[in-house]
């Protein structure tokens, strides 16, 4: 069932069931943290492999202090400025958090989304929510309740329906190492407002094989139909006489229907390319393609977090 009956999924969530929640990044998969059985079930729901951590989220920072060994100084500047928001910060937890949540890693994330229904949520409840994105394993993640309810809808009680991401991209996700920030997945946060806090910050490319993000994995967000990367007009001369979808960063193409065609902005705005891009994907995705034709944004800003996804979108499914 989809609706905006705060109450209700709070009833679900504090006998164990599962809710899906708005933020303003993606839909999330929402159980409560503390509960080894709730958690154990959103890996079901989702077909998540255990050894993929899951998030967990708070109405602030301090209210999961208890659950935390030590709060770094550079992660408490880089908390004030930006949560609630699109962060994800990676600190050392204690053993009150189940092993299932955090695969076992001696970090937990922890992130304050922004969205004002689930903040109100999460003030009222007694523990934090563990929620990955409301998305099956693999596939691309939900902006909207509509996006949840059609792959997920008959297996969760309740989407709490916040409308449409106003991010659309996941956070970013950031750890420290001795003393050192590092970028784990770039995402809704760009770098450079990161850095304007804390100075520079290192960037980790993830892939399956990297033990410190373990759910990283390189073939990810990806749609059905293949995706192709590169430079469109060259692209549209080699397919041509193919059903084509196109993905573009600001221009539209007289070669195939504007039907087809997803402009992520026309203004050349990152910010909203990063609101149409999921939407995008999945709305080409049910259209009958061979094959998506997308390029990349210049890399800077959320054009990172949007390439990154992209590539992942290309690559060939393992
Ligand atoms: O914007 C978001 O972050 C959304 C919304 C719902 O909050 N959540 C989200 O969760 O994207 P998920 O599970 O789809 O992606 C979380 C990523 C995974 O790749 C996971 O491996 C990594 O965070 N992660 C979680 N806990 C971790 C930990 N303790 N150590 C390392 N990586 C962790
Ligand atoms: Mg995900």
């Amino acid at each position: 069932m989809i609706g905006k009956d705060l109450e209700q999924a709070k009833e679900i969530l504090e006998r164990g069931g599962l809710v899906a929640i708005p933020t303003e990044t993606v839909y999330g998969l929402a159980g409560n943290a503390l509960n080894p059985e709730a958690v154990s079930s959103i890996f079901a729901v989702k077909n998540r492999p255990s050894f993929d951590p899951l998030i967990i989220h708070t109405s602030e920072l301090d209210k999961v202090a208890d659950l935390l060994m030590d709060i770094p100084e550079e992660a408490r500047l880089l908390a004030n400025a930006f949560m609630p928001g699109p962060l994800t910060l990676l600190l050392p937890r204690n053993e009150e958090i189940p092993d299932i949540v955090t695969a076992g890693s001696d970090r937990v994330a922890v992130r304050v989304p922004r969205h004002p229904l689930s903040r109100q949520l999460l003030a009222q409840l007694a523990f934090p929510l563990a929620a990955p994105s409301a998305n099956p394993f693999g596939y691309i993640s939900p902006t909207s309740a509509r996006h949840v309810a059609d792959q997920l809808g008959d297996q969760i009680p309740y989407i709490l329906d916040g409308g449409d991401c106003e991010v659309g991209i996941e956070s970013t996700i950031v750890g420290f190492e001795s003393g050192q920030a590092v970028v784990y997945r770039k995402g809704g946060l760009s770098i450079e407002k990161i850095e304007e806090v804390i100075g520079g910050v290192k960037v980790r490319a993830h892939s399956a094989s990297n033990p410190t993000a373990p759910g990283m994995l390189k073939s990810h967000y990806a749609p059905r139909v293949p995706l192709l990367l590169g430079d469109l007009t060259t692209l549209l001369k080699i397919h041509a006489g193919k059903r084509l979808g196109l993905i573009s960063f600001e221009s539209t193409f007289d070669e195939i229907p504007v039907e087809n065609q997803v402009c992520l902005s026309p203004s050349g705005n990152m910010e909203e390319a990063a609101r149409n891009l999921f939407k995008g994907m999945r709305a080409l995705d049910q259209m009958d393609l061979e094959l998506i034709l997308a390029e990349m944004l210049p890399e800077s800003g959320l054009g990172r977090a949007i390439n990154d996804r992209l590539k992942r979108a290309a690559a060939p499914p393992h």
